[in-house]
């Protein structure tokens, strides 16, 4: 396949990732990126990692413009933009649209407005297919529209996955880590390096935004329509990544047996989450779009412990847009995503 692909908002953190993905991908034959505040300027003087790649230029071009002849069209536009240019993207007549933000990862209109506020297109909302890729698998093929899951939500929804089908005493608790190119490029006071370079702090409490789709998806998957997860979200003093560690009980005993066949029987034949033997590291995962998984249960059978590291940038953002993009095109599910990482960083 020679896919023409447009990345609009490709100027940010996420846009710079997905570009590297989509400039090495054997199927992609352009790759187009638009900016408002970069117009003009090569891909490589604002995102580095591409000098060697490309001397293609940020195009100003609207949404639509920028759409219209694209197999594939990427939002990576900050929270709340995607709803103000759905309408014009898919007048355009892209073959298939992911969007990044969280504008249309919610069916449930009660629950995004609880965390979101009202939204800008709500008619667009059941176009768009939620694309948990590891999860979802071929599932996703012949999508038309996919929203790609938040960072968090795709480490919390990662370790919740195979534990549908055991019983639990209580909503499972989430403790999240993230560094902080997960709040975009724009400098912010709690991005500004003295405030974060050796400081830990929670934040978003008893209501990070990423608990919407994370609740949403969750009870689906358990059929219990009160079920209710909960993140902890945690700022922490490093740029890329993030550490999830899920608590949980069972309701009745679980040997470690069965938990690790819930993990192999979710993941086994997934090319991307790989569960062992022991917890991950983050480091183990940065620039890659492996998610690294471990669980085990406690002596008395009942506390269950998993633990996920991820990147992301890639797994949690530009890795799984274009895996979930393979999926629904039929394409190898690998197709552009086998680079390693590095490692130490
Ligand atoms: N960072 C993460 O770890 C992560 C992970 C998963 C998902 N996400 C989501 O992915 C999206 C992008 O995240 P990010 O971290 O890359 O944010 P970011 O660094 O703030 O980048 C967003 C970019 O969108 C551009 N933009 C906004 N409106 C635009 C428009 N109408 N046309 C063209 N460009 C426009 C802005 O560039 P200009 O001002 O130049 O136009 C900005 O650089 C967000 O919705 C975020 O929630 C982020």
């Amino acid at each position: 396949m020679t896919l023409r692909v447009v990345v609009l908002g490709g100027g940010g953190y996420v846009g710079g990732e997905l570009l590297r993905l989509l400039l090495h991908h054997p199927d992609v034959s352009e790759v187009l990126a638009t900016s408002r505040s970069q117009a003009g300027k090569q891909l490589g003087d604002v995102h580095p990692q591409l000098v060697l790649r490309t001397d293609v230029r940020f195009s100003g071009a609207t949404p639509a413009e920028a759409s219209r002849g694209r197999d594939v069209v990427f939002l990576c536009l900050e929270h709340g933009e995607s709803s103000q240019v759905a309408a014009e993207v898919f007048g355009a007549g892209p073959g298939l649209v992911v969007d990044l933000a969280a504008d249309f990862r919610i069916q449930d209109r009660r629950l995004y407005e609880r965390y979101y506020g009202r939204h800008a297109a709500p008619e667009s909302v059941s176009r768009f297919t939620y694309g948990l890729a590891d999860v979802r698998g071929k599932d996703l093929h012949g999508a038309l529209a996919i929203a790609a899951p938040g960072c968090f939500a795709t480490a919390a929804q990662l370790a919740l996955y195979p534990l549908r089908t055991i019983a639990l005493a209580g909503p499972p608790a989430l403790f999240g880590i993230t560094g902080s190119s997960g709040a975009g490029v724009a400098p912010k006071p709690t991005t500004h390096h003295p405030a974060r370079a050796h400081n830990v702090f929670a934040y978003s409490v008893l209501g990070h935004r990423h608990d919407a789709e994370i609740v949403e998806q969750w009870r689906g998957w358990t059929h219990d329509p009160d079920a209710s997860p909960r993140l902890m979200a945690h700022s922490g003093p490093f740029v890329r990544g993030i550490y999830l560690t899920l608590y949980a009980h069972a309701e009745s005993s679980v040997d470690s047996g069965r938990l690790h066949a819930a993990l192999n029987e979710a993941y086994g034949h997934r090319p991307f989450v790989r569960v062992m033997d022991h917890p991950p590291e983050l480091t183990h995962v940065l620039g890659s779009n492996v998610a690294l998984i471990h669980g085990a249960v406690g002596p008395d059978g009942r506390e269950i412990q998993i633990s996920v590291a991820l990147d992301n940038l890639v797994k949690g953002a530009g890795g799984q847009a274009v895996q979930a993009m393979n999926l629904a095109l039929g394409l190898e599910e690998t197709a552009g995503l086998l680079a390693g990482g590095v490692f130490p960083c």
